[in-house]
């Protein structure tokens, strides 16, 4: 029986294990302890910060694993390269997941292979006036965090007047010394998974973002197809591919987040992992495969292949999704779902019981649920979604 581990036990590594546990493969789970839902469907559990890759090396060697993974988050991806590296399994290499998981040297890369991205400079917090250095950058400009992910230490600044306080927001959410600035990209925020198995671009499958506007943009669901005219999705195809060399990503999904300029693609970045907030579930639904058994098949050492499933001169399956929210802090009271079955109504969760305590919606893990339709055009998927949402009530005290 192979064996997998698999890091992190939230709603986004769940349908991971099970997929797994589909496969006739043992299943370990490793994330701190808390209520989170995968635990109770691992064969094993170990209640190690995912983070900790001297711990959870000892673990995979006690272990004996043949693969390790995980998904929708970027907090694990340096833990799954020092163990590829040190056992020789299958997935991205320590040297590739250290460019994923740090902006600056992400940056530096894309700059080497000329991909198309926001022009920045790095700032050590030494410097108290660093004017100089930023001088010929335009406004509106970024201020980032080089080692943080979820918008977190990431400030919009229109004026000189805001630096301190950006600054400050960014040291309070980061163990590095330095940090980044770079110009805003005013455009249309889109993104793509993708999946490089030994080195070759399996697929790659651009798709819309519903974007909640906080103090940054917070994806909250996303859509496929996304229209693209044949030049635009070229250049983006290009950019990505570019990016996937400039971080040496060989065997891993990919995360990418993209801005949309006159036509053009800027990359903002890639993690080497696959997204969150359904999207995982979108690519499934797409190509009509399931997505989360061909990464885990990779991740064991399988050649594996990518071939969409679907009927002659058909791209993909239009489909949509939400993720449910809640507009107060406090508790879940009562939740209902009033949808009839229909085959394009793909999946209704809810991520809690009643009587669990919920955040008004800031961030990605404040999720409460998701919603997801398809249908046989991108129009259909998307009236059904709000249609299904509409008939989703829950309520919060
Ligand atoms: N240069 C930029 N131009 C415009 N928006 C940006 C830029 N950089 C970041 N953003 C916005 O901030 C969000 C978070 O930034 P990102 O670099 O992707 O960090 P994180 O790792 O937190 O996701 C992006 O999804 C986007 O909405
Ligand atoms: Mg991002």
């Amino acid at each position: 029986m192979k064996k997998l581990l698999i890091l992190g036990a939230g709603t986004y590594q769940v349908p991971l294990i099970k997929a797994a546990k589909k496969l006739g493969i043992y299943t370990i789970v490793s994330s701190i302890p808390g209520n989170y839902p995968g635990f109770s469907l691992a064969d094993k559990v170990y209640y190690e910060n995912t983070t900790d890759y001297g711990k959870i090396l000892n673990i995979a060697r006690r272990e004996q694993i043949d693969g390790i993974v995980t998904a929708g988050t970027d907090v694990a991806v340096i833990t799954i390269g020092k163990v590829c590296d040190a056992l020789g399994l299958r997935g991205l290499s320590y040297e590739a997941a250290e460019i994923a998981t740090d902006k600056l040297r992400m940056k530096e890369a894309y700059e080497a292979y000329g991909v198309r991205s926001a022009k920045f400079r790095k700032i050590p917090f030494s410097r108290e006036d660093y004017s100089d250095i930023i001088a010929d950058l335009e406004f509106p400009l970024m201020f980032k965090s080089v080692d943080s992910s979820g918008s977190r230490g990431i400030v919009k600044v229109t004026s000189a007047e805001q630096f301190e306080h950006a600054r400050n927001t960014v040291m309070e959410n980061t163990r590095s010394d330095y940090f980044i600035v770079e110009e805003y990209i005013e455009g249309e925020e889109f993104g793509a998974q993708a999946f490089v198995q030994d080195g070759k671009l399996e697929f790659i499958l651009p798709h819309g973002d519903y974007v909640f506007k906080g103090d940054t943009g917070v994806p909250i669901g996303h859509f496929a197809p996304y229209d693209l005219s044949p030049e635009s999705l070229a250049d983006a195809r290009y950019q990505l591919e570019q990016a996937v060399k400039a971080m040496k990503l060989n065997n891993c999904a990919i995360n990418a987040d993209f801005i949309m300029k006159d036509g053009k693609t800027y990359v903002l970045e890639l993690g080497g992992r696959s997204g969150a907030t359904c999207l995982a579930e979108l690519t499934s639904i797409f190509f009509n495969f399931d997505y989360y058994e061909k990464i885990i098949r990779v991740a064991i050492g399988e050649k594996v292949d990518f071939t969409p499933q679907l009927a002659e001169g058909q791209e993909g399956i239009p489909n949509a999704s939400m993720l449910l929210m809640s507009d107060r802090d406090g508790h879940i009271v009562s939740q209902e779902n009033c949808n009839d079955p229909d085959p394009d109504i793909v999946d209704i969760q809810f991520d809690h019981k009643p009587g669990d305590p919920v955040h008004k919606f800031k961030v990605g893990p404040h999720r409460i649920g998701h919603v997801i339709t398809k249908g046989k055009s991108l129009d259909e998927a998307v009236e059904l979604l709000h249609k299904a949402l509409d008939k989703i009530n829950i309520t919060v005290q």
